[in-house]
């Protein structure tokens, strides 16, 4: 459990708040009270008393929701079954952001793809309105018959990416050397499955089949060990009943060694587009961060 002050430099620890906290979050995890289904007109549905929430799309529109708070960190997952059969042309985003024109932005896009043909799940990390950052992945599964987890651990050292528990990337806390950082921007969670078949599905060869509409996706299990940003102040809980004051080492976590070897497992084998590799489209210079080894 952690107070940030408005600058974020110090915080305290206080453990007796942080029971507090489990205990008023207890009914939590809950689609119902996490969440606002945001447009699509009925398209975005919570069903089973709050356990489950689909996505839909088809030739009308899309559909999306948005979380009922603002994070600023956090460790948070979420259990995602994708667009099955033929899913070109389809988008399923899954992201955390800030507003305004200096938005922070961390995301999860999955590219949906013709039956039997891979998935590519498309990450970015924007910090003051800057994005460009794109790393892109093949899965070690089929994404569409179970639900799995996609995790953010957001810290103010790190943001790391995670697939079932394996890291799949980390952007780290660069700002020695000038790299701006999310960290002085709360951020809400949002998802969205909508039609991009101008540039989803091989770069916009694939268009969507909307003979197979109504394409839909679902979500369950979310968990946030979080901080919440309310009214210029941050409190850290978490939305687990049974998780207690160690739910919150999250806030300082690094990868240790057996993270860091599936991480490198996960980009030797998995990863199919790396921003800070593509010497043609940074013919000016890659990106400052791209200097550091540890950073991809
Ligand atoms: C779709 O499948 C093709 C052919 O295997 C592959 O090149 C592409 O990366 C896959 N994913 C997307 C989203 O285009």
């Amino acid at each position: 459990m952690a107070f940030f002050s408005s600058s974020f430099n110090h915080w305290i620890v206080m453990l007796p708040l942080l029971l507090a906290n489990s205990i008023l979050v207890a009914s939590a995890g809950n689609f119902y009270q996490d969440f606002d289904i945001t447009w699509g007109d009925g398209r975005g549905k919570i069903l089973n008393n709050g356990e489950v929430l689909t996505l839909s799309l088809d030739k009308a529109s899309g559909s999306g929701f948005q979380s009922k708070n603002e994070y600023l960190f956090g460790l948070i997952d979420m259990e995602l079954k994708l667009v099955p059969g033929n899913s070109a042309g389809t988008v399923t985003a899954y992201y955390l952001s800030s507003k305004g024109s200096t938005w922070d932005e961390i995301d999860f896009e999955f590219l949906g793809n013709l039956s039997g043909d891979p998935y590519i799940l498309h990450t970015n990390v924007f910090s003051q309105g800057k994005g460009n950052r794109e790393q892109q992945f093949y899965l070690w599964f089929d994404p569409t018959t179970d639900f799995h987890t996609y995790s953010v651990l957001w810290n103010p050292d790190n943001i790391i990416f995670s697939v079932d528990g394996t890291p799949i990337r980390k952007f780290k806390n660069l700002e020695s050397i000038g790299v701006p950082f999310p960290k002085n921007q709360a951020m809400r969670i949002y998802s969205s499955l909508w039609n991009a078949d101008d540039w989803a599905t091989r770069g916009g060869l694939v268009k969507t089949d909307w003979t197979q509409a109504p394409f839909t996706a679902s979500y369950r299990n979310f968990n946030a060990n979080a901080c919440i940003w309310s009214s210029g102040a941050s409190s850290c809980g978490s939305t687990s009943p049974s998780s207690s004051s160690s739910a919150n080492a999250w806030l300082t976590q690094e990868l240790d060694s057996a993270s860091q070897e599936k991480l490198t497992w996960v980009q030797k084998n998995y990863m199919i587009y790396n921003y800070c590799t593509d010497l043609k489209r940074f013919a000016q210079g890659l990106p400052l961060e791209c200097s550091i080894a540890s950073q991809s």
